[in-house]
């Protein structure tokens, strides 16, 4: 048997043992909302003396008390007991301990259970935007990459098979678009969360007269729940947030995937830094690329989050269940894996050194201006399907003779058909295949110039949305 006082003691005969309280106790995982819990017990014992419900002297002495330990937990000085069972039972005890019977009054009209979704609603708020943050910084790194490389010639792959030739910047600049919209699930995520639940009590509301608009604007939220039985079930604002880190994982995994590709030796497109590649501890000559492929491998566990905390909710009458105290440790685990992951991929990047010559060779190979050559035939009259047969032929006998397109001189070309003119050898230079990819959002250079300045645009409206929310 347990021997600290539960504060629902006056009820029970027997306490649960000590492994049943830590079976039960979410405070290693929830003590990092102190801040937000004291927070929202400010702006509650606030509201409760403005409308009368305690006296002011009260809510002073609960102010100061919490004051008191805020800066505790800050300082490290603060003693955590897992027989608290969560942060809220921490703080309400450790109040009650400080400034005796005014701190037993701070729970009048509030139960857990909107406490816990009030908690959990202003940390998501706060990680959302650090997340927002991260992602746009990630982003204006590619974005920065791509303006520093534009000119650059790589291949273009589909089925992982050389299809056309690209700029490496319009290559980069398509991972900028998936974290431009990571940011904008971000930013929906914060919205989502940004709704004030307490109020709501255990799930029916309160007897007592309380002001729910005073309390979201001290906290700063920018409405109150429309249902008490709703707020205090609903944890849709995790989802959003879980499920962005999801979708943010999965990109930045498609990147490291790329990366950890283009290191190898067969690529040979980029070298990863010393500071970001470790060795092997049997063969000398190794240099793997160990954090592009472990934050590949994080994607793995953020989508078990999303689908343990999808779980936990499916099926779960209304109102509170104790299933719901899972729900932290899953969303926490998804902030902090992607928040890490961000910066480690930031780091990569810049660090890693393009091999703009190997690329520009890999883009000569794979007969990656046979489209240009079937659509210069169209441009003489022929149909597109006997186009597409001439060219097919021609890189079938050069292949056989391992040779390029770029190989072929102007009588050669004439000698495969003979609509092929003196200026066929321009239409291979892989150069213009790519200038001639100039409609909107297309490869040529100035179409992904014109892509950068829309990039730095929505950027920019990123940026100023986090002026206007804390991350800290
Ligand atoms: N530790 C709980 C959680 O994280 C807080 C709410 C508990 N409410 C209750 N009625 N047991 O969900």
């Amino acid at each position: 048997m347990s021997d600290t006082k539960k504060p629902w003691g006056g009820r029970f005969e027997r306490s649960p043992s000590r492994f049943l309280d830590e079976f039960g106790a979410s405070l290693p995982i929830d003590q990092r909302m102190w801040a937000e819990d004291i927070a929202g017990s400010i702006a509650h014992a606030r509201m409760l003396a403005q409308q009368g419900v305690i006296a002011s002297d009260d809510a002073d002495a609960i102010e100061a008390g919490l004051s008191q330990i805020y800066r505790e937990i800050r300082n490290g000085e603060f003693t955590f007991d897992i027989a608290d069972e969560d942060i809220h039972m921490a703080v309400e005890r450790a109040l009650t301990e400080r400034i005796g019977p005014a701190g037993a009054r701070l729970h009048t009209g509030r139960s857990r259970n909107d406490q816990v979704a009030l908690d959990t609603r202003m940390y998501s708020k706060k990680a959302a935007a650090s997340l927002t943050r991260a992602v746009v910084d990630l982003a204006e790194t590619l974005v920065g990459l791509a303006e520093k490389h534009l000119g650059v010639v790589m291949p273009g792959y589909t089925h992982l098979q050389k299809a056309q030739p690209v700029l490496l910047s319009h290559h980069l600049l398509a991972y900028f678009w998936m974290l431009s919209r990571d940011a904008t699930r971000l930013k929906h995520a914060h919205a989502a969360a940004d709704v004030m639940p307490l109020g709501s009590a255990a799930l029916a509301g309160t007897t007592f007269d309380i002001d729910r608009q005073s309390v979201a604007d001290r906290l700063g939220f920018s409405a109150v729940s429309a249902n008490s039985m709703d707020s205090v079930s609903d944890r849709d604002f995790l989802l959003d947030l879980t499920y962005a880190c999801a979708v943010a994982q999965l990109h930045i995994s498609r990147l490291c995937e790329e990366l950890v590709l283009w290191s190898s030796e067969e690529f040979g497109f980029l070298v990863m830094d010393d500071a970001y590649s470790t060795g092997s501890s049997i063969m000398p000559q190794k240099k793997n690329p160990d954090f592009a492929e472990l934050s590949r491998g994080k994607t793995g566990r953020v989508v078990g989050d999303l689908t343990a905390l999808l779980v936990t909710l499916k099926g779960l009458p209304l109102a509170y269940n104790k299933d719901m105290q899972e729900d932290k440790e899953a969303a926490f685990d998804a902030v902090d894996t992607l928040g890490d992951v961000l910066v480690v991929v930031k780091g990569m990047l810049e660090t890693a050194t393009f091999n703009a010559d190997r690329m520009r060779a890999g883009a000569l190979g794979g007969f990656m201006a046979a489209t240009d050559l079937a659509d210069y035939l169209v441009g003489t009259g022929m149909p597109f399907r006997q186009a597409h047969e001439v060219v097919g032929k021609l890189v079938l006998k050069l292949e056989g003779e391992g040779r390029a397109l770029q190989d072929l001189s102007a009588e050669e070309f004439a000698a495969a058909d003979s609509a092929f003119g003196a200026d066929s050898p321009t239409v291979v230079d892989i150069d213009a295949v790519i200038a001639r990819r100039t409609s909107e959002g297309g490869t040529a250079p100035a179409a992904v110039t014109a892509q950068i300045v829309r990039a730095r645009d929505v950027l920019a409206v990123d940026v100023a949305w986090l002026e206007t929310v804390a991350t800290e």
